[in-house]
């Protein structure tokens, strides 16, 4: 399956508000625990960077479990964000994270990160180069950095019914979006500046909206 280019940001507002309703406890609770297992030093403290962050769930959960991190959260789109905002002040975690509109690359500001996570944000990019040069400007060589995203099915038919299969019930906006993340092409070469190890930790059923 060949990469469609899909926009950058997702600052549509219906966006915002499928994505926000919709339940992805499951792959973000992952996401968590495989942080978890691989960063087993890691007991929290310290600021902590999350790319493409949209509606913080994962930051929210995060801050649950590490309740000492001082977290940004940057997105370049406003209404992916704006759900996040209204859930950081509903679960009082506004002392803790702070949500940014900004696009990649972000440049290096004051102290560098204790983490570096992002999930689901490479496939949007147009240029996976932004990700691994903010990376390498926010990161020292402690800092722990996970990435993960899907990887492309190998037809278009079988994107469709991994669609069909997992997001059946979900709105169409985020049938939609969840198609076009299938268009994912990551650009590992770009990144072997960074010695970062790459591993498939599931089929793609790791991600089901
Ligand atoms: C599929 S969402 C993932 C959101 C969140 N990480 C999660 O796992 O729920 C991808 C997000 O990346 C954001 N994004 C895409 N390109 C970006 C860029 N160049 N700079 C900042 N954010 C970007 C989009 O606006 C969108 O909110």
């Amino acid at each position: 399956m060949d990469r469609i280019i899909e926009p950058e940001l997702m600052d549509d507002p219906e966006q915002g508000k499928a994505y926000a309703l919709a339940d992805f406890s499951g792959p973000n609770t992952q996401f968590l625990n495989l942080f978890a297992d691989k960063f087993t030093d890691f007991v929290g403290g310290g600021k902590v960077l999350d790319l493409g962050c949209g509606p913080a769930d994962i930051l929210i959960r995060f801050v649950d479990r590490y309740p000492d991190c001082e977290c940004i959260g940057i997105d370049g789109a406003e209404a992916m964000l704006a759900p996040g905002r209204k859930e950081i002040v509903r679960k009082n975690f506004d002392h803790c994270i702070h949500l940014r509109c900004q696009c990649l690359p972000v440049a290096k500001e004051g102290n560098t990160f204790k983490a570096i996570i992002s999930n689901s944000l490479l496939h949007h990019l147009h240029h996976p180069r932004d990700l691994w040069q903010t990376i390498n400007e926010c990161a020292d060589p402690c800092t722990a950095i996970m990435i993960m995203d899907l990887f492309r099915p190998e037809s278009t038919a079988r994107a469709r019914a991994i669609v069909d299969t997992y997001a059946a019930d979900e709105s169409p906006v985020l049938q939609q979006d969840f198609y076009q993340t299938f268009s994912l092409r990551i650009s590992m070469t770009s990144s072997a500046e960074l010695d970062l190890i790459c591993s498939v930790v599931s089929q793609e059923t790791c991600y089901t909206p």
